[in-house]
């Protein structure tokens, strides 16, 4: 694995074929609501994470999202998960929005999702929440013992994601993670492969150097192509947009470049503000006309490890993890909270496409209580930027992946 020392930031985008007009305004909403939610986790685990970062976003929602059907209605739990995941109001038309968006994530031979709910055999859930969580994510629920054996339930899930990850998640619940307590972890686990619409040639890739800062490089496998591409120079944001497509021109990776060598923290910075418009940004770069960019980025493979408590903290949402939590769609004593938010994820980009794999595992305990519980371009890679991963929908593209590549 390569050593490097600079910053990528991935966003993996997804294209949506929608049969109605309801439909499509329902996904473009959650779409955007994952790009909200993707800029605001990726600013915190970037400032968590000074070298290589990647990341899914959507991964962490789909489990949350899971989580938060189980919390009461009008509850603080659920109201702090809301305002995260910028759920509708109406919690009918959340629940059918996840379901389309799962629907249109696990129709793709690209793109594959999966939602499973590990339960202990002795914890008793109220049908409802699996009924729901089955109807609306696709998710099934398995009985294993955590009570008597944590860490072989432990490998059971491992085994199951990477089943669903084509082996690229492994061990994501470490030995001695489940706490005694735990009743349930909920996961999600998604894989993404795609081969590029233009694949580099490998004879093309050389030994280049790439800047870590302004002047330490480290040597890099430089992949080198020229093709049309949606480019797109942004002056104000001192950085130029690149988006690749992979076959089938349903999903495309978007590169964003900073002009200076040392620019990507304030880059991060700037698209990570509240204020700024991804979506719009984004859509601006599809509907620019392609142009001849001569693209040179370096081969590279990331994973990175999230322990995502106090990330989810920092962002607003506390009570899921205390004693005042209520999950009470779930069981009926109300005596759970979420003990452990884990994520890892996993990026390869080569000459022929790009794989990507991540898991979300959120782990429930009950509270410690008596029971056990043609113009021509160059954008030339050398040096720290952003990448991301994306799905198209109609109108706009939602990102799947995000994450920062420093190199090292
Ligand atoms: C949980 O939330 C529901 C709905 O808001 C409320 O009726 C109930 O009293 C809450 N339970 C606890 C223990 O806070």
């Amino acid at each position: 694995m390569v050593v490097f020392k600079q910053m990528v930031l991935v966003f993996i985008q997804v294209i949506m074929a929608m049969p109605d007009v309801t439909s499509q305004n329902q996904l473009r909403e959650v779409a955007a609501a994952t790009n909200h939610f993707a800029l605001d986790l990726h600013k915190v685990l970037s400032k968590e994470n000074a070298g290589n970062m990647f990341c899914s976003p959507l991964s962490l929602q789909v489990a949350l999202a899971m989580a938060a059907v189980g919390a009461a209605d009008h509850s603080k739990t659920f109201n702090e998960m809301k305002a995260l995941l910028r759920f509708p109001d109406d919690k009918s038309k959340m629940l059918s929005s996840y379901s389309l968006l799962s629907d249109a994530l696990t129709n793709s031979d690209v793109m594959k999702m999966a939602n499973r709910i590990y339960i202990d055999k002795k914890f008793k859930v109220k049908p409802e929440y699996l009924e729901t969580t089955q109807k609306y994510f696709k998710s099934d629920a398995k009985e294993v013992d955590f009570e008597k054996n944590a860490d072989n339930a432990g490998q059971e899930i491992n085994g199951w994601v990477e089943q669903q990850t084509n082996n690229k998640i492994k061990g994501l619940i470490p030995e001695g993670a489940l706490k005694p307590g735990t009743v349930m972890v909920l996961i999600n686990a998604i894989h993404f492969k795609a081969d590029w619409k233009y694949a580099f040639e490998a004879r093309l890739t050389k030994k280049e150097k790439f800047y870590l800062d302004e002047t330490r490089t480290v040597d890099v496998d430089m992949m080198n192509i020229k093709k049309e591409y949606n480019f797109f120079h942004d002056t104000q944001l001192k950085a130029k947009f690149l988006e690749m497509p992979y076959k089938g021109d349903e999903f495309s990776m978007i590169l964003v470049l900073p002009d200076s060598k040392t620019g990507l923290p304030d880059l991060e910075k700037a698209i990570t503000n509240q204020n700024f418009d991804l979506t719009k940004k984004i859509e601006n770069i599809q509907n620019s006309s392609p142009v001849s960019v001569m693209v040179s980025i370096p081969k590279f493979e990331m994973e990175s490890t999230h322990n995502l408590e106090e990330t989810l903290k920092e962002l607003g949402v506390e009570e899921m993890f205390s004693d005042k939590a209520n999950f009470s769609n779930i069981n009926s004593e109300n005596n759970i909270k979420v003990s452990k938010v884990i994520q890892k994820a996993f990026v390869s980009v080569d000459e022929k496409g790009t794989e990507a794999a991540a898991a979300t595992g959120i782990a429930i305990a009950v509270f410690a209580a008596p029971r056990p519980p043609p113009l021509s371009f160059e954008f030339y890679a050398d040096h720290p930027f952003l990448c991301l991963i994306t799905k198209k929908m109609t109108a706009t593209n939602m990102i799947l992946f995000s994450g920062k590549y420093t190199g090292n």
